[in-house]
């Protein structure tokens, strides 16, 4: 337990959040690993000022927990408190072609309340799990189409100066699988826009995509995506396979012999496990094609 101070606690639930203490990162995330965290789960959005200016005043890390989809949190306990934005019942708020949504949304839902609006221009994306806020600060992106230039705006909370920000597109850099928010920006909200598009050819899309993805994909199964960036014009996941990688594993984890590229945690995995797993590629990697490979998910560690 981070925080130990019953005051600041009570405080913390006057401002519409709730605190949680030792919080398994494990049963968080998609991958299913990760230690213990304390979490600040804040269900008025108006509340992050008072908990970051408070948890600042007494000297206490903190980051964001957002879907969990694509983290991979180590094992131990973490000293830093966990932020995490609830999803509210107003989360979409239409405008012609705009749309304003709230950074707490699911992606995926995100992209099928506007296609029933008949707005498209995501249909990629619609598999890709997670929230808004993450898929932004990834830059998510699938069969061709990345989140980032549909974006015509972004207020964001900015962790340096405890002040809220409304940043237009051409302030915002994103490329692949990147984006130029900083670690301690929190994204609040964005409004992205999208073209007309009938709902039954949005759909048809959408349901191709998925077949897609379940063909090429372990979907089914406790992983946090692609585990490491592609290289410029290769694919790592045909890379690891060629190795004649798919099925290694160390522990819990697994190379999946869906896609190569994904690690998938056959039942406990550690996060110790994943880390030997992906260590162990990369050098086969680099002696094999000399190519330092990047990791894709976000390591979280103390
Ligand atoms: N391939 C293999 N063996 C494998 C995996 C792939 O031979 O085990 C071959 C495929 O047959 C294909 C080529 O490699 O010819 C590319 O594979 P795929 O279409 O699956 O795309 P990818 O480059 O491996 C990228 C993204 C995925 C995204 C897909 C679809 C990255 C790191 N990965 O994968 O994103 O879903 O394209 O657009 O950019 C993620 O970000 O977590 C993720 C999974």
């Amino acid at each position: 337990m981070v925080l130990n101070d019953t005051e600041f606690i009570r405080e913390i639930e006057g401002w519409g959040a709730q605190y949680l203490a030792g919080q398994p990162l494990r049963e968080r995330t998609s991958l299913g690993v990760g230690g213990a965290a304390d979490l600040i789960v804040l269900r008025r959005l108006e509340a992050l000022e008072p908990v970051v200016e408070g948890l600042a005043r007494r000297g206490i890390p903190w980051g964001l927990l957002g879907g969990g989809t694509n983290v991979l949190a180590a094992d131990e306990p973490f000293r830093r408190v966990f932020l995490r934005l609830a999803p509210g019942p107003r989360d979409l708020v239409f405008e012609g072609r705009r749309v304003h949504v709230a950074a707490a949304a699911s992606l995926g839902r995100t992209v099928m309340e506007c296609a029933t609006r008949n707005l498209g221009g995501m249909e990629g994306l619609v598999g890709v799990p997670g929230s808004v806020g993450g898929a932004l600060r990834m830059n998510a992106g699938a069969y061709g189409t990345q989140i980032g230039p549909l974006v015509r705006s972004v207020t964001v909370f900015r962790g340096a100066t405890g002040r809220r920000e409304e940043l237009a597109a051409d302030a915002i850099g994103f490329t692949y699988r990147h984006s130029s928010f900083a670690p301690d920006d929190i994204l609040v909200r964005v409004t992205l826009e999208l073209i007309e598009r009938p709902f039954r050819e949005i759909l048809d899309e959408v349901k191709g995509y998925n077949e897609k993805r379940r063909r090429s994909q372990p979907v089914k199964e406790k992983s946090a995506g692609c585990i490491f960036k592609n290289p410029p014009g290769l694919s790592t996941g045909k890379l690891i396979d060629e190795l004649g990688m798919k099925g290694e594993r160390v522990g819990g984890a697994v190379i999946s012999e869906r896609h190569a590229n994904f690690i998938v945690n056959r039942g406990g995995a550690t996060a110790a496990d994943i880390f030997r797993l992906m260590e162990r590629i990369r050098e086969r990697i680099r002696k094999a094609h000399g190519i330092e490979l990047e990791e894709e998910v976000i390591v979280w560690k103390n």
